[in-house]
């Protein structure tokens, strides 16, 4: 790369430049520098490509069907950004449908916290990470669990996408409970997004009648156990995206 052959103007690639400000003058950081730090802070986030459009600007609430949760929606989340304090540890649950914008929401707050505010984020697919941890107990593969997992720990704010897509197991509890813990401990803010449906655990003896749990959609409790789902409530605030799949809605919108 030749980077370095094209010296920025502003501060003759010092990274300083200064200001006056009220008459005196200062030294203050130089753009060159916070824009490479924002491009830097992008790359490690990881956000997929199939997701690098969405922006909080870019969600769109007055499409004609549009449910009036996603603007609540929306307004929270644009708040969240802007008022994030890294001190706080708070982060959100977006629940909804497929295709009701969880992904597009939360991708847009790692984006705003990067760029306006420099913090440094990670962006995990929950299907991926998990099979991420499992490869690296395969002996050929030269990563430990650990390697894994460090980021996962220790990113200022994670963003968890399709928390209870895999499919139940004790070792998926566990592994669950371990990075929701871990994050809970440190207080670090964890954005989460889920498909299901904010409930309990659906156990044999519970008062729903055969054939009603027979065709009974599954619950987040069922996808991530009880204890992880009230962790969730003291972690996260609960935000609800309600209505239909917006890649459908031209479609849906004629049928009315
Ligand atoms: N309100 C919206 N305004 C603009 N684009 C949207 C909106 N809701 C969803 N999309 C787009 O539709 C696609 C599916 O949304 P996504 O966020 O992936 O849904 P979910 O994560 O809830 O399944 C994405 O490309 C996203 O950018
Ligand atoms: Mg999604
Ligand atoms: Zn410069």
């Amino acid at each position: 790369m030749k980077v370095s052959a094209e010296v920025c103007p502003l501060c003759d690639g010092t990274g300083w430049k200064s200001v006056s400000q009220n008459g005196d003058r200062r030294v203050t950081r130089c753009d060159c520098r916070l824009k490479a730090r924002a491009q830097s802070l992008l790359e490690a986030a990881r956000i997929p490509k199939r997701y690098e459009h969405c922006e909080l600007s870019s969600f769109t609430t007055d499409f004609p069907g549009a449910h009036p949760s996603l603007a609540m929606a929306h307004i929270a989340v644009s708040r969240f950004a802007q008022e994030y304090d890294p001190g706080d540890g708070t982060g959100l649950l977006l629940i909804g449908k497929i295709g009701t914008g969880k992904t597009h929401l939360g991708v847009g707050i790692l984006k705003e916290l990067i760029l306006t505010r420099g913090i440094g984020c990670l962006f995990y697919d929950y299907r991926e990470l998990l099979k991420e941890i499992q490869n690296s107990y395969n002996a050929s593969v030269q990563t430990t669990e650990l390697d894994v997992l460090r980021p996962v720990f220790d990113a200022e704010v994670l963003f968890l996408d399709e928390l209870g897509a895999v499919k139940p197991s004790e070792w998926v509890w566990d592994t669950v409970s371990l990075i929701l813990n871990t994050r809970y401990n440190n207080n670090r803010t964890t954005i989460i997004t889920t498909n299901f449906e904010d409930q309990p655990a659906g156990g044999v003896n519970n008062s729903m009648s055969a054939a009603r749990s027979a065709v009974r959609e599954e619950t987040l409790g069922d996808r991530i156990g009880e204890r992880m789902r009230s962790r969730l409530h003291e972690m996260c605030r609960i935000i609800k995206l309600d209505g239909l799949d917006f890649r459908q809605k031209f479609r849906s919108a004629n049928f009315r």
